[in-house]
C-alpha cells in the first residue's frame, strides 16, 4: 500500500497566499476528488502535486519519499467515458488515482473520497454521502440543489 501525501502545501501568487497549508492522503487503490469553485486553488494543488510547480512551503511524499519536485508528464483530454474506464482499471491495478475536474457529478461518482477546496483551503473532506450532506459544501459549492 503506498500513500501519496500532501504536507501543508502553500502557494504564494503576487503576495497572496493562494494554497492555505493544504494536507491531503491519497492511498493507492483509491480515487479522491478534488473539487472547489473556480479559484479555489485546485489547479494549483494539483500542479505541485505533480511536480509542475514549486510550492513556496510544504513537501509531497511518495510514502517515506519526498517528491516534491519530480516532475510527472500531462495527459491529453479524452472523454468522460474513456477516463471513467481507465480510472476504474487503474484502481484495479491497485494505482490511486487524484481527479479534479469541474463536472462534479461525474468525477463524485468516480470517486471513493474527495477534498473541497475554497478559498486555499480544505473546507470538507470524506467519502461522497459525507460531502453531498454537507452543509458547508453545499453553501459554497454544490448548491442546495444538488444530489447524485
Ligand atoms: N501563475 C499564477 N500567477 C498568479 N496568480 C495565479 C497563478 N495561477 C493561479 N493564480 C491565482 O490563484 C488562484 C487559484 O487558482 P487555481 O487556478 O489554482 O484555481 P482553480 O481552483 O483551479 O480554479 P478553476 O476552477 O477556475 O480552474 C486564482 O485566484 C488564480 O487567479
Ligand atoms: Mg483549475
Amino acid at each position: 500500500m503506498a500513500t501519496l501525501s500532501l504536507e501543508n502545501l502553500v502557494k504564494i501568487y503576487n503576495g497572496k497566499q493562494i494554497v492555505n497549508s493544504v494536507n491531503m492522503k491519497i492511498e493507492n487503490n483509491s480515487v479522491v476528488g478534488l473539487l472547489g469553485p473556480n479559484g479555489a486553488g485546485k489547479t494549483t494543488t494539483f500542479y505541485m502535486t505533480i511536480g509542475m510547480i514549486k510550492p513556496d512551503k510544504g513537501q509531497v511524499f511518495l510514502d517515506e519519499e519526498d517528491i516534491t519536485t519530480y516532475p510527472i508528464a500531462g495527459i491529453d483530454p479524452l472523454a468522460v467515458i474513456d477516463i471513467k474506464n481507465i480510472i476504474s482499471h487503474l484502481k484495479n491495478r491497485g494505482i490511486g488515482i487524484l481527479i479534479s475536474d469541474h463536472n462534479v457529478r461525474e468525477t463524485l461518482e468516480a470517486c471513493d473520497k474527495a477534498f473541497i477546496l475554497n478559498d486555499g483551503e480544505i473546507i470538507e473532506s470524506g467519502p461522497l454521502e459525507k460531502i453531498v450532506s454537507s452543509e458547508t459544501a453545499r453553501r459554497i459549492y454544490l448548491g442546495d440543489e444538488f444530489k447524485l
